[in-house]
C-alpha cells in the first residue's frame, strides 16, 4: 500500500498511457498522461492475487465463483451504511452498460434527459445514441466552487423525464450533501420522473466528507430512483466493467433483470467476477489508505496553487482523482499562443486549447474542459491518481508554462 511507488505503463494496453491517444489529446505523444480516469497504483495485494492465480491456471473456462451479491451488500452496509438486502442487488456488465440500459427501458425515444454539466462525456453521447434530447443543466460556479443551484435545477426538472445524476461528480469532485439529494429526489417525484445516480467515484470520498447513495436518501423520500456502483475506480480495475445496480421501484427491477436475461448479459465474466470479489471481500484496508492518500493529494495540490499561482484554481476536488482546475486568469494569454504557434500545438485535434498548452509547454496530458461541455473551455481535468510527486512535479511544469507567457 505504497502509493509513492505507482507503476510504468508505457508498454501496456492503458489507454491513458498510449502515445497516440496522448498526442491527440494535448499535441505532445509523450506528455505525462494525467487524463482517463483510472489510477497509476496497483490494486490491493488479493486482488492482485486473484488475478495471478487466474493467469497462473492458464485456462480461462466458465466460472463457479459466488452467484450471489452478499458480497457486494457487505461492502455497502459497512462502507456507506446502507444496510441493502443482497436481493435487491443487481450485477451490471460496468455502469455505462447499466445505465444506457436504464435510459431505454424508461424513456422513450425522444425524451428529455437532464444531466449537470461539466458532464463526463458518455452522458452527452448516451442521449444521442439512444436518441433521447440533453438537458444540460450547468452547475453553478463561483471562484473555485462548484455548486447545486436549486432554483435553475427545479426549472430545467420541469421538462425533463429523467434525471441523470453523478454523484461524487465528476469531473468537479462535489460531494453532495443528504439535503440536496433529497431535494434533487423531491424534484424528481414532484415531476413523477425517475433519478439515476451514477455512484462510480462514491468508494473514494476523502476522509472527513461523507458520501451519501442517492437510494439511502431516498428511503425518506421515495421517488423513483437507481443507484448504480461498481468497484472499478475504487480499486483501479476499470478495464473489467463490472458494476452493480439497485432500485426502489420493484417494477423498474423487475425490468432491468429481463432485458438484462434476454439480452444474456447478466453474468459476469470469470476475471471481472474474482476481481470484484476480492476486493469487495478483501479490499477495506486498501480503500481507507487510498482515500487518505488521495484526501492528502489534493490538499497538497491545492495548497501549492494558492501559494505559487492562484491564477490556477482547483476548484471542489472532495472525492476520487479527478478535479477540475479553473485557468480562466491565463487563458488570453493561452489561446494568443497556441493560436498564434499553429506549428508549435499541431496534432492535438482530440483536446482544446488548453489541453494542447498544458500537452506542449508543461508535458502534462490532461482532458479539456470542453469535454466535459462547450462552456467549460477556461478549465482542465486533471488525473491525481498517480504518486504525489508526480503529481507535484506535473503542477510545477503547469505554473511554469503559465507564468512564461
Ligand atoms: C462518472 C463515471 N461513470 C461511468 C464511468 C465508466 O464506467 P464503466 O467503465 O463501468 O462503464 C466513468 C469512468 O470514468 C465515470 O467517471
Amino acid at each position: 500500500m505504497n502509493f509513492d511507488v505507482s507503476s510504468d505503463r508505457r508498454n501496456t494496453n492503458s489507454i491513458k498511457w498510449n502515445r497516440d491517444a496522448i498526442e491527440n489529446i494535448s499535441a505532445n505523444p509523450v506528455a505525462e498522461p494525467f487524463w482517463v480516469a483510472d489510477m497509476d497504483f496497483y490494486p490491493e495485494q488479493h486482488i492482485q492475487e486473484a488475478g495471478k492465480t487466474l493467469a497462473g491456471q492458464g485456462i480461462y473456462g466458465y466460472p463457479s465463483f459466488p452467484k450471489d451479491t452478499a458480497h457486494v451488500a457487505a461492502w455497502m452496509r459497512i462502507k456507506h451504511g446502507w444496510i441493502l438486502p443482497k436481493e435487491k442487488i443487481v450485477f451490471a456488465q460496468g455502469l455505462l452498460h447499466a445505465l444506457a440500459l436504464s435510459v431505454n427501458l424508461f424513456t422513450e425515444k425522444g425524451a428529455k434527459l437532464l444531466v449537470c454539466s461539466p458532464m463526463y462525456r458518455p452522458f452527452r453521447i448516451i442521449p444521442e445514441r439512444n436518441e433521447r434530447e440533453l438537458i444540460e443543466h450547468n452547475l453553478g460556479y463561483e471562484d473555485g466552487v462548484f455548486y447545486l443551484d436549486r432554483e435553475r435545477f427545479e426549472k430545467d426538472a420541469e421538462n425533463a423525464d429523467m434525471i441523470i445524476f453523478c454523484s461524487p461528480q465528476n469531473p468537479s469532485g462535489i460531494v453532495f450533501k443528504e439535503d440536496e439529494l433529497v431535494f434533487v429526489l423531491e424534484t424528481a417525484k414532484k415531476h413523477g420522473i425517475p433519478v439515476i445516480s451514477d455512484e462510480i467515484h462514491s468508494d473514494l470520498a476523502h476522509p472527513n466528507v461523507k458520501h451519501i447513495p442517492m437510494g439511502l436518501a431516498n428511503e425518506r423520500v421515495g421517488a423513483k430512483c437507481i443507484t448504480l456502483f461498481a468497484p472499478s475506480k475504487t480499486f483501479n480495475i476499470a478495464g473489467e466493467h463490472c458494476a452493480f445496480a439497485t432500485f426502489s421501484d420493484s417494477e423498474m427491477e423487475e425490468a432491468f433483470r429481463k432485458a438484462e436475461s434476454a439480452l444474456w448479459l447478466d453474468e459476469p465474466a470469470l476475471t471481472a467476477g474474482e476481481l470484484s470479489y476480492a476486493a469487495y471481500t478483501k479490499g477495506a484496508e486498501y480503500n481507507k489508505a487510498l482515500c487518505r492518500y488521495l484526501g492528502e493529494t489534493a490538499a497538497a495540490m491545492r495548497k501549492y496553487l494558492e501559494e505559487n499561482c492562484p491564477g490556477l484554481k482547483m476548484v471542489n476536488g472532495d472525492a476520487s482523482f479527478v478535479t477540475f482546475i479553473d485557468c480562466r486568469d491565463y487563458y488570453q494569454k493561452i489561446e494568443a499562443e497556441v493560436l498564434g504557434h499553429p506549428e508549435r500545438y499541431k496534432g492535438g485535434e482530440g483536446g482544446g486549447i488548453l489541453s494542447r498548452f498544458f500537452g506542449v509547454s508543461a508535458g502534462v496530458a490532461m482532458n479539456d474542459g470542453t469535454w466535459f461541455g462547450s462552456a467549460w473551455y477556461t478549465f482542465v481535468r486533471f488525473n491525481y491518481g498517480t504518486s504525489r510527486i508526480r503529481v507535484m512535479k506535473a503542477l510545477e511544469r503547469m505554473v511554469r508554462a503559465v507564468k512564461s507567457l
